[in-house]
């Protein structure tokens, strides 16, 4: 079995890294050996010693595939995915399609292998629309799609089929909230249910302006507002950013809408005062920044802005060669 061995100094830091690139092989154990840990990884990471090893399975997942095993045969319990996004006590999971007539098998096996696990759901579509909602199926357990999401000790409400969510973007968070210094103005422009703005709120002394144009992530957004105790702080405000953001007085503009960023970021730069933007986009692994980089500076210069690259990075695999980025863009 293939694995990763980091420093344990390091050990949360890229667990975390690896299960958001999807890399992290979730059905094994991770171990220590003294001054390291070696995490059980799917295949090679570049900028890590890869290493061949054993590691141990976790009980749910040894559970799971020996239930499997039991209703299917061999290779379509290798076929059946193991990996999936687990929301508050929804199990979100992806079936191939060789293996839709086994859907709710699996989804009740997963049930019975995982104790925290009440409802599961299946991808039945891309995430799409405006307002970036994913559709659907009701496969096992209880026909309920709210739930409660914890976090970096926020309390997240959300229906996981009325609004977007993902927990795969959890590092992301505590790497803007590292960037974040109390006494920022932060505007939201894609706020959703409000993970980074209650987040940073949370943690710094700061002014939130949390904005989004789905009428269900904005009820979900107040409600969050309200069980995470930062009313004082966050703003939330319904409706295009394009018309609802304060201009002109932020020091940090976060866009989480990767996919339409573009179409904002002249927006970004009226609301921005000085301070970083937080541009996220979708890029093709042949070309990951250097368009987008050339774009921003076009921007820029329309807007009559300067501005400087502080950082860019993969948040996560979005698909095939093809990556959700970020770029910290520096404007005064
Ligand atoms: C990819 S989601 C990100 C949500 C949140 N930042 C998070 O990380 O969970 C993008 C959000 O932008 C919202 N949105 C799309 N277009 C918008 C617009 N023009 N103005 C305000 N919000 C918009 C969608 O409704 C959706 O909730």
């Amino acid at each position: 079995m293939l694995g990763v061995r980091v420093r344990a100094l390091d050990a949360q830091r890229v667990k975390r890294e690896l299960k958001e690139s999807g890399a992290l092989d979730t059905s094994k154990k991770a171990r220590r050996e003294g001054e390291f840990v070696v995490f059980p990884v799917l295949q090679e990471v570049e900028g890590f010693e890869s290493i061949e090893t054993e590691f141990d399975e976790f009980e749910g997942h040894k559970k799971f595939r020996d239930v499997l095993r039991e209703k299917l045969t061999e290779e379509e319990t290798a076929l059946a995915k193991r990996a999936f996004d687990v929301i508050g006590d929804i199990a979100i999971i992806e079936v191939p399609q060789e293996l839709e007539k086994h859907e709710s098998t699996i989804a009740k096996a997963l049930m019975g292998a995982h104790n925290n696990i009440r409802s599961v759901y299946k991808k039945s579509g891309d995430i799409s629309g405006e307002e970036r909602v994913r559709e659907l199926k009701f496969l096992a357990g209880e026909d309920k799609t709210e739930t409660i999401y914890k976090e970096h000790g926020m309390n997240l409400k959300l229906d996981v089929s009325t609004v977007y969510f993902s927990p795969r973007l959890s590092a992301e968070r505590e790497r803007i909230l590292a960037q974040t210094k109390s006494g920022e103005v932060v505007v939201d422009l894609f706020a959703g249910i409000g993970p980074f703005a209650i987040l940073l709120a949370k943690n710094r002394d700061i002014k939130v302006h949390a904005i989004d144009v789905n009428e269900s992530a904005f009820e979900y957004l107040k409600e969050n507002i309200r069980i995470n105790k930062v009313a004082d702080k966050v703003t939330p405000l319904l409706g295009d950013c394009r018309e609802a953001a304060p201009k002109g007085e932020a020091t940090r503009v976060i866009m989480n809408l990767p996919k339409s960023s573009s179409e904002f970021l002249d927006t970004a730069f009226d609301v921005i005062k000085e301070g970083v933007i937080n541009y996220y986009a979708i890029s093709r692994e042949e070309d990951l920044y250097d368009s987008k980089i050339d774009f921003i500076e076009k921007i820029a210069k329309e807007k009559g802005r300067i501005i400087k690259i502080m950082n860019k990075k993969i948040v996560r695999p979005y698909a095939p060669y093809t990556y959700h980025i970020v770029i910290d863009i520096g404007v005064k």
